[in-house]
């Protein structure tokens, strides 16, 4: 048996863990050790894994309560995908992969946008978990921004601008910006439909201040005029998205890669619609998110 080692990937974030097979038990030390790793460096990789469904719920369950799929876009239907029906409501299907003209899975092809998982819910999840299980031979890569880094090294007056403030997060879109099931558009701001947020997090177990901006459509922070809410979010999120914040993703089929959605934002590149990219997903129920 090998050792369990972690390899810094040397961005802000993100590392590799090594010498783990997670179709086997794991015992409480290890999981330790994980737990720690994934405090330090937000975002973690397992390689070469092979595993269904159910070791990616009860993987998943140790970092806490799996939650709810989002709500699909109009578009999907849920029955045609390759998850097992008892566990339809808790593993979400992110694919490019159509059967009989129909998506058996969410978010296409497309651009995602940098975002947050689900922080349109008053809980946004605590971690996401996404699984390979077929990707295609290029494109559709995953990035992901430090949002510790973005928060400490953010001007003072935009630090200042932003102290106390909350913002909504965007429920009717999904990343990909399409309407979800039962939504309807909305143009002006002010009227977006979601949670409110405080702007500067505090992360519960590290204690750190992270920035918390969701995603950028349909945000407003709360109380100020239109303009001043927009051009103080262009600021903010112009610093927040820079490169030397981010690290990405290629990704190889049999990668689980497990992402701390308090402090780390996410977007993918598009791809070759022709081609098939297969992963599923869990997340994580979250906490109540507390102002930094
Ligand atoms: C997600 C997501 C990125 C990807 O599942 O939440 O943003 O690479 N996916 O498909
Ligand atoms: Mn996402």
């Amino acid at each position: 048996m090998s050792e369990l080692w972690i390899q810094p990937t040397g961005a802000t974030l993100a590392a590799d863990i090594h010498g783990v097979d997670l179709s086997s038990a794991m015992n409480d030390t290890t999981f330790g050790r994980i737990a720690e790793a994934w405090a330090q460096h937000l975002v973690l990789r397992f390689s070469g894994q092979k595993i269904d469904d159910r070791i990616l719920m009860a993987f998943s369950a140790r970092f806490g309560e799996l939650d709810r799929v989002p709500i699909a876009a109009a578009s999907l239907d849920r029955a045609d995908s390759d998850v097992v029906a008892d566990a339809r409501d808790w593993v979400a299907v992110i694919s490019s992969v159509k059967k009989d003209g129909k998506a058996v899975g969410s978010l296409g092809s497309y651009e995602l946008v940098w975002h947050t998982d689900m922080s349109y819910n008053p809980l946004p999840p605590r971690a996401s978990l996404l699984y390979a299980l077929e990707v295609p031979p290029g494109g559709g890569n995953t990035g992901f921004l430090n949002m510790y880094a973005a928060y400490e090294t953010l001007p003072d007056d935009l630090k200042r601008a932003i102290d106390g403030k909350t913002c909504i997060h965007d429920s009717s879109r999904n990343s990909a910006g399409e309407l979800r099931r039962g939504f309807q558009r909305t143009l002006d701001v002010r009227q977006t439909p979601g949670a409110v947020h405080p702007l500067v997090r505090l992360h519960p177990v590290t204690k750190r201040k992270a920035l918390f901006l969701g995603r950028r459509p349909g945000a407003y922070i709360h109380g100020l005029p239109v303009e001043e809410s927009e051009a103080l979010l262009d600021a903010v999120w112009a610093h927040a998205t820079q490169e030397r914040f981010a690290w990405y993703q290629k990704w190889r089929a049999g990668d689980l890669v497990l992402w701390d959605n308090r402090c780390v934002m996410h977007r993918r590149d598009a791809f070759d619609e022709s081609l098939r990219r297969l992963m599923h997903r869990t997340q994580i129920v979250g906490e109540a998110v507390l102002a930094g």
